[in-house]
């Protein structure tokens, strides 16, 4: 079959089945034009909620399917490729959360909405990448520590240098596999170009950057600018989108091992597949895990 009669099976099932799709701006091209919404965590949260439909089908990684499922219970949340995880978002369980706790009292513990449902329950606060930095200078606490992505927790950290923010060791592995030389080299490369990095790079990177943000932070900023080139340091499908985006601009990838694996399992066959009911793994959360998790996303959205 073409990709373009699998597009229009998978436009004309959704309708019929009362399916929307939300699509991670990492995923591929051709997810993304089938669509109902693409963009990043915050958003994708956010639209999760709003959509009339009763059944989302997620193509993104799964700490993404169950954010919307905490915070659509009655809707039907399908995971598309089961196998999708976020390494960073299994890196802390939550006992070591409560233990901290329980030996640093008076801390608000800030998540990162990369972590896993049962982890969210034990913290006070989720933010995104896009919204870390506005949330931590809102919450009242001036004592927090900032879970699990020291690098996006060393990035808030110099942001909000009036509050005392510990950090954990943890990250993407992704991000923070790109060595501060990669900007050097693309600099001297291509020295019209701004550099556009993720905070979840490592800080002698984003020290580097012209512009620090999430991943529609960076396309956003790449649209209005006035530059004409650009090198992206976040998954190389931006690059991809932004390049369909502005035709008349020039996109370079600054590591071409800036690849999430787990981003790239889901297939457009798998959609398809998906929405027959084929594939996919439906999210079910105990209602505890979901109420106690709620009220960290429910606070970010109402700080964010
Ligand atoms: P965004 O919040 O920028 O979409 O980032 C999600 C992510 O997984 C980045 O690696
Ligand atoms: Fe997780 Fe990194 Fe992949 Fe984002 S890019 S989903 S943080 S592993």
């Amino acid at each position: 079959m073409k990709m373009r009669d699998m597009q229009d099976q998978i436009m004309s099932l959704k309708k019929e089945k009362d399916v929307y799709i939300l699509a991670h701006s990492y995923q591929a091209r051709e997810i993304v034009e089938i669509a109902d919404f693409t963009g990043d965590s915050f958003q994708l949260s956010v639209m999760a909620q709003k959509a009339p439909q009763k059944n989302v089908l997620m193509c993104g990684v799964r700490f993404m399917a169950e954010t919307v499922k905490i915070l659509s219970e009655h809707k039907r949340v399908v995971l598309v490729n089961p196998l999708a995880g976020c390494p960073m978002a299994e890196q802390m369980e939550p006992e070591m959360i409560e233990y901290f706790k329980e030996k640093n009292p008076g801390y608000t513990i800030v998540a990162y909405i990369n972590t896993t449902a049962a982890l969210k329950t034990v913290c006070d606060v989720c933010v995104t990448s896009s919204t870390a930095v506005k949330i931590v200078n809102k919450i009242p606490s001036d004592r927090i520590l900032f879970i699990p992505d020291c690098n996006l927790g060393d990035y808030v950290k110099k942001q909000v240098p009036n509050k005392e923010i510990r950090l954990l060791q943890g990250g993407c592995p992704i991000h923070a596999a790109v060595k501060p030389g990669a900007v050097d080299e693309a600099k001297l490369k291509y020295p019209n170009a701004l550099v556009l990095v993720h905070p979840e790079c490592r800080p002698a990177v984003v020290e580097k950057a012209d512009y620090v943000g999430s991943t529609s932070g960076i396309m956003e900023y790449a649209k209005k600018s006035s530059n004409r080139e650009f090198i992206i340091g976040t998954e190389n499908s931006i690059v991809e989108h932004l390049q369909y985006m502005c035709p008349d601009k020039t996109f370079y990838p600054l590591s071409k091992e800036l690849v999430c694996p787990n981003m790239k399992l889901t297939t457009l066959v798998d959609v398809l597949r998906a929405l027959k009911g084929q594939v996919g793994e439906e999210i079910t959360l105990p209602s505890d895990t979901i109420k106690k998790a709620r009220r960290c996303i429910d606070e970010m959205i109402r700080l964010g």
